[in-house]
């Protein structure tokens, strides 16, 4: 491996445009740092897959960035972090940060009553990886999951004001009522577009933990830590977009994810992709 360096882009990966709100994220709290953006919108949504799949997809994006000369990679997905980040960390040979233990390790710290809530996509859930990271940190710590599997698809549609978004977060978070936790990590990309819904619905005594904003900070500490942060000049970084696919809608939902329109933006077909079976 070549040693990395400060001007080198972060590489972010997720199964689709959600990860954009991880982007918003770094692009707040770095802005110098040059970005590189793999959104794998062919093959989305991750939340349903195998483990065993989402790994193999892991691995292949992660490969393509490396061959982009990333210094880093931030698994923006809260599902591939979950099942597919210990197996990334193993096999890269540059820092692999996740969006778990950021998340879990600001739930822990904002905390007063040690009950913790976490909301999810079905995978993520089900592997119970915020449970063990928060556990790790606290073992003290109460946790209660739950899987929110509709939530993507209504965010993806734009619904985040309509009374069925309401209606269905009424539904998913009535399981917190019993012995109600004081923070709630939103454990998925797409949660953070909905903060103000289920604010309203868990009540405004409940924090709500972000954890992409959470990554974002530990990001900027393990590129300090490694001499590899890119604060200087007056320059914004360079962001550069990567998708799979260029699904029905796509100019409308990643603009508004972004919040501006998505420049720089390139499609790496499958075959390509799926050509990346090795990290090394
Ligand atoms: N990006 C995924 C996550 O954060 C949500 C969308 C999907 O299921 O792929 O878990």
């Amino acid at each position: 491996m070549t040693a990395l360096n400060s001007e080198q882009a972060i590489g972010i990966f997720d199964s689709g445009l959600g990860g954009i709100s991880v982007v918003r994220a770094l692009i707040d709290l770095l802005p110098h740092e040059h970005l590189v953006y793999f959104g794998d919108t062919a093959r989305v949504p991750y939340g349903s897959k195998s483990n065993e799949t989402v790994i193999r997809f892991s691995h292949q994006i992660s490969s393509f960035l490396l061959d982009q000369q990333v210094k880093m990679v931030v698994v923006a997905c809260n599902t591939a972090s979950s099942v597919a980040l210990r197996s990334l960390q193993e096999n890269l040979d540059i820092p692999v940060v996740g969006v778990i233990e950021p998340g879990s390790m600001a739930a822990v710290a904002v905390s007063h009553n040690k009950q913790v809530g976490v909301i999810g996509t079905a995978s993520t859930i089900r592997s119970g990886a915020y449970s063990s990271a928060i556990k790790a940190i606290d073992p003290m710590m109460n946790v209660r999951e739950q899987a929110c599997p509709l939530l993507v698809p209504l965010v993806e549609e734009d619904w985040p004001h309509d009374g069925v978004v309401t209606e269905v977060l009424e539904e998913y978070l009535k399981v917190f009522a019993r012995n109600k936790p004081d923070s709630l990590i939103l454990g998925c990309t797409h949660y953070p577009y909905l903060k103000p819904a289920i604010q309203r619905v868990i009540g405004n005594d409940v924090k709500l933990v972000d954890s992409g904003e959470e990554t974002a900070q530990v990001v900027r500490d393990v590129l300090e830590k490694l001499g590899l942060l890119n604060d200087q000049g007056s320059d914004p970084g360079k962001h550069r977009f990567y998708v799979s696919d260029f699904p029905q809608k796509f100019e409308e939902t990643a603009s508004r994810f972004l919040g501006r329109s998505l420049e720089n933006l390139f499609k790496v077909e499958l075959e390509v992709l799926e050509s990346y079976k090795h990290l090394k």
